[in-house]
């Protein structure tokens, strides 16, 4: 079994193979962004680049960010501890091209890299298309849609609205519209009598959104309107911590190696169960 270090060693080695240079996690308190306290997604250090404020020093770039999303436009601080899977801090895996390779290549990689590296089955895998928003004057994402068709069954592509499948930072800032991967971990008999695509987006502890690949093309204004920008990005996230339990077979975040440790060694200093007390709590 792989260890989540081998895990996230993986992602950054699959990118680098890929031409992409490895950075380092940014710090999870923002410097010089007044629009946003904490780092909420792998993309935040990257702005700049986006907005074409300021030139990227490489096209392609991979990295692991700590994310905290307890505040703002992200906030899952209502979901930690009623579920396996939102955590207050956790770390996307992410990759990046700034102007260079766009949705093709994105999604063609992050299929190879679930299904070829990591042995994901096919069968388990869902894909999320933008369905197009009248009012905002986009289309439905055609290219994404065609490229997940070479790849996916029919029903193993679903249709997202604007609130699952178009990311934005926060108020203000890059956004577009993105392509969810999903992964049905429930045991065959059940994945027999109800079809996974069903269950995408609906909040099944064991349907859960692995990866988000974020095609950056608007900035979205103070006054709300939304404006191209000059070149095309990726942005992309996946949970280390939700890889890792579908990895590992778990069927909750909390049961993989990223916190066993630090839950056995709570419980030596405690006296307490915490294992019960998780359950019990969920
Ligand atoms: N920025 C995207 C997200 O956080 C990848 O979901």
């Amino acid at each position: 079994m792989m260890t989540s270090a081998d895990i996230r060693q993986a992602f950054l080695d699959f990118f680098r193979s890929k031409g992409h240079e490895i950075v380092p996690s940014a710090p999870i308190v923002v410097k010089n962004d007044p629009t946003l306290m904490f780092t909420n997604a792998g993309m935040n250090q990257f702005k700049d680049y986006f907005l074409g404020n300021k030139p990227a020093p490489f096209k392609r770039v991979a990295d692991t960010q700590k994310c905290l999303r307890v505040s703002g436009k992200h906030n899952d601080l209502e979901e930690v501890g009623v579920d396996t899977y939102h955590h207050t801090m956790f770390e996307m895996l992410g990759n990046w091209s700034f102007g260079d390779y766009f949705k093709d290549e994105a999604i063609e990689w992050s299929w190879e890299l679930l299904t070829v590296v990591y042995n994901i089955p096919k069968d388990r895998l869902y894909a999320t298309v933008f369905e197009g928003d009248v009012k905002e004057g986009i289309p439905a994402s055609s290219i994404a849609l065609a490229k997940w068709k070479s790849l996916l069954p029919d029903e193993h592509i679903v249709f997202g609205n604007k609130k699952d499948n178009f990311w934005e930072m926060g108020e203000t800032g890059p956004c577009g519209p993105c392509s969810e991967i999903h992964v049905d971990c429930r045991p065959d008999e059940e994945r027999k009598k109800i079809p996974g695509h069903t269950l995408v987006n609906k909040d099944h502890p064991q349907v859960i959104e692995i990866w988000n690949n974020v095609f950056i093309q608007f900035n979205r204004k103070k006054d709300g309107s939304l404006e191209p920008l000059p070149a095309t990005h990726v942005d992309t996230g996946m949970g280390l911590e939700r890889l890792v339990r579908v990895l590992q077979g778990k069927t909750s975040n909390y049961d993989t190696d990223i916190f066993t440790g630090t839950i056995a060694e709570t419980e030596k200093i405690t006296g307490k169960n915490m294992t019960s007390a998780i359950a019990r709590q969920l």
